[in-house]
């Protein structure tokens, strides 16, 4: 049992320093009811992404920007982020973000659209990174897309695998929190994967595609 008490979680979250660029793009997504990833989730991909040098990046969900901003700190200059959202209203608000940001037009690519009838179109083993933060009931579809995606050694980032402390509680069966305590499950003992769940922001499932 963790012996961590609410006070280090706090600090551990609150640890990175946000940049006001991402801050604004954060409260954005609020306002907007595109939850935006935690600055601690954020600091996790910024550093995911720079481990891997992700000159390829697909992110399912952009929200007003926040963790593609996130996400292209952590990627060499030339990296492109290719992001889909069913929202035109939340990828005006993340491509307003990406100007703000100062980031160069030809380093996003944000494609309008419903992420299943997308990731399909997409090439096989092309992209070293591939966050999932869309629509939770379709996340094993995602899932099954991304690794697709994937070269060997890219990561695979999935947010919200511990769905506000309602997957660690087994007494909690609604239809959302069961989907993706199975997929955790499912993809911890999935060969082609190394896996860690974070515990950061409402939990970053992590991994490498052997
Ligand atoms: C949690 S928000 C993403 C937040 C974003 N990653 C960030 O950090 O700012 C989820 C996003 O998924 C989008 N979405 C929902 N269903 C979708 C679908 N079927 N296909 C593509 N995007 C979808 C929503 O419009 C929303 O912007």
């Amino acid at each position: 049992m963790s012996t961590m008490k609410p006070g280090t979680w706090a600090y551990a979250e609150e640890f990175p320093l946000e940049p006001e660029v991402i801050e604004t793009a954060r409260r954005r997504g609020g306002e907007l009811g595109c939850t935006p990833v935690s600055p601690g989730t954020g600091a996790a991909l910024s550093m995911l992404a720079a481990a891997v040098a992700a000159r390829a990046v697909v992110e399912i969900g952009t929200g007003a920007g926040t963790s593609g901003l996130w996400l292209l700190r952590g990627m060499p200059a030339d990296g492109v982020l290719t992001t889909i959202d069913i929202e035109p209203e939340h990828q005006r608000a993340a491509k307003q973000a990406y100007a703000e940001a100062g980031i160069a037009s030809q380093r996003t690519r944000t494609i309008s659209g419903s992420a299943l009838e997308v990731l399909p179109r997409l090439a096989d083993g092309a992209y070293d990174l591939v966050l999932v933060d869309g629509d939770k009931p379709e996340y094993p579809q995602y899932v099954e897309q991304a690794v697709r995606l994937l070269r060997r050694g890219g990561v695979l980032a999935i947010d919200n695998m511990l769905w506000h402390d309602r997957v660690a509680d087994p007494a909690v069966r609604d239809q959302t929190t069961v989907v993706l305590r199975d997929l955790g499950k499912q993809l911890r003992d999935d060969e082609r994967l190394v896996v860690s769940l974070l515990p950061v922001g409402d939990g970053l499932l992590t991994a490498v595609k052997r």
